[in-house]
Order: C-alpha cells, then structure tokens, then sequence
C-alpha cells in the first residue's frame, strides 16, 4: 500500500469531495478544517476527521478525479462520456500520436494525454491567448505535460506534425481543417470531429467526402442512469440530453 508524500494531490472522500494538494498544509472546508500535514507518510485509504467532526476517506486521484473536480473551465469541454467514445473508437494507447485543436479548456487534451503515455505526444492547438493560458496551467497542474505540445496557434495556419494516429477537432470551421489533417495523418488513423450542431455535421461530412477515408460514421453517446432500489426501479427522470455529434473517419 503506497503511502502519502507531501507532493501528492489527494481525493478527500466525505459529505462533499475535495481534490487537494498536501503542500496546502491545512484545508478549510464548510464541513471543518482539516491538517493535511497529518497524513504524510500514513497509507492511501486512511481516514481522517475534520475539526467539526467529520469523517473523510483519503484515496489517490486518478484522471476522471482531477478533470471532474479540478480542471478549470473556460470553453465548453467534452464530456467524458464523449472523451471516452473517442478513446474507444480509435483504441487511442500508448505512443499514439494526436493533433487536436482547439484545446480549449484542455479536458480531452488532458484525458488524451493520459492514454497516450509513456511514448506518445498529443500536439494541441487554440486560438485564444486567455483560453490557451488556462489550459496551459491545467496541462501543467495534471502532471501529464512531458505528453503535451500545447502551441497557442491557429490551426487553419498549418501545421508541422506528420504520421499522426488521430486527429481530433473541435472548433468552428473544422471542415477547413479536413484536407490539411488528411495529409498529416498515416494511413490507417482517425479523423475525429465533434461538433455541437447538426449544421457542422453536414459541412465535414461532405469535406471528408472529397478524401481517401473509409467508416466514415458520426455517433451521438446518450447516457442514462437507472434508479435502482428494493421495490421498482426505473430510469432517472432527468439525464443529460445533449452534448455533441462525434464523426469518425479512418484514412485508407
Ligand atoms: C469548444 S472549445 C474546445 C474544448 C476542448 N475540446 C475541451 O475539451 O476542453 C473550442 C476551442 O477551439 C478554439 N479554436 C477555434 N478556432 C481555432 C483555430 N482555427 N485554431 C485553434 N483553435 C481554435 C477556440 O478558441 C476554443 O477554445
């Protein structure tokens, strides 16, 4: 069982859940202070109280812990559910290397880089200087940036990269970007857009229709979770309807 380090980011577990560095020393929460120097060298698991009483579990945090309770937000992110769609439909692993714009808040850059390691690279791309500077610290503070290329540059400029297993866009005007991505890309990769209107479906769709690609098919992921309990159980009333449309293409 791994012990604490005073470098750590822990996951405090309790009435409400807080991602924390133990460098902070001491942590103030509505639910009572708690000593996070106490925990240096005790093991992952370990309960502790707070100063009004209250019972945290410690664990270690793992992606989904930092980009849900961590990460801030700027532009709208991808959801996990859509990150992981992505993930699964192009087997995104270790040393793949991805070309993704724009980076925007960095989630998906961050999930990405996440899978992509120890050997790959994800090469990302934004616009905005203030988005590109938030996502920059985001990229830093998750631990991952030696599998990040962040560069505050417009794609439609261009870029260097060439043999990439994925390409990912999420940005206006992304059917631009469609013939320059082609050309970046080994035979064999995805091309993966995500877009939030129907409209922008419509556009790459017919770009990616001017290229060598094959299975083109565009996916929307609907999660729904289920009320379960000892009489009748049914579907939650409410669920989140809708995200984005996620195109695939795979270059031939
Ligand atoms: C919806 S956000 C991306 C969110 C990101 N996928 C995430 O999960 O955090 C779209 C971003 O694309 C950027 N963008 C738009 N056009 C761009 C371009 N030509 N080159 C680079 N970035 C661009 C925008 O500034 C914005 O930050």
């Amino acid at each position: 069982m791994e012990r604490i380090t005073s470098s750590d980011k822990i996951l405090l577990l309790g009435k409400s859940d807080f991602l924390v560095d133990v460098s902070k020393g001491v942590f103030h929460t509505n639910h009572g202070t708690i000593n996070l120097s106490k925990l240096v060298g005790k093991k992952f698991g370990v309960k502790i109280k707070s100063s009004k009483g209250e019972t945290f579990s410690v664990l270690r945090p793992n992606i989904n812990d930092f980009l849900e309770r961590r990460l801030a937000r700027l532009p709208q992110i991808v959801s996990l559910k859509d990150c992981s769609l992505i993930a699964g439909m192009t087997g995104m692993s270790s040393g793949y290397r991805v070309i993704e714009a724009g980076t925007g808040s960095a989630f998906l850059t961050t999930f990405m880089a996440n899978l992509v390691r120890p050997g790959g690279k994800v090469y990302t791309y934004e616009l905005r200087s203030d988005f590109f500077k938030s996502a920059k610290k985001n990229i830093d503070d998750s631990g991952l940036s030696e599998w990040v290329e962040a560069k505050n540059r417009d794609i439609s400029k261009g870029f260097r990269e060439k043999d990439a297993d994925v390409v990912v866009l999420d940005m206006i005007g992304a059917e631009k970007i469609v013939p320059k991505a082609h050309k970046a890309m080994k035979s064999g990769g995805f091309l993966v857009v995500y877009s939030p209107y129907i409209e922008q479906v419509k556009s790459v769709s017919a770009a990616i229709g001017m290229e060598s690609f094959t299975g083109v098919r565009t996916i929307e992921c609907l999660v729904r979770d289920y009320k379960i309990t000892r009489d009748f159980s049914r579907p939650n009333t409410t669920m989140l309807a809708h995200t984005g449309y996620v195109t695939f293409a795979r270059k031939i």
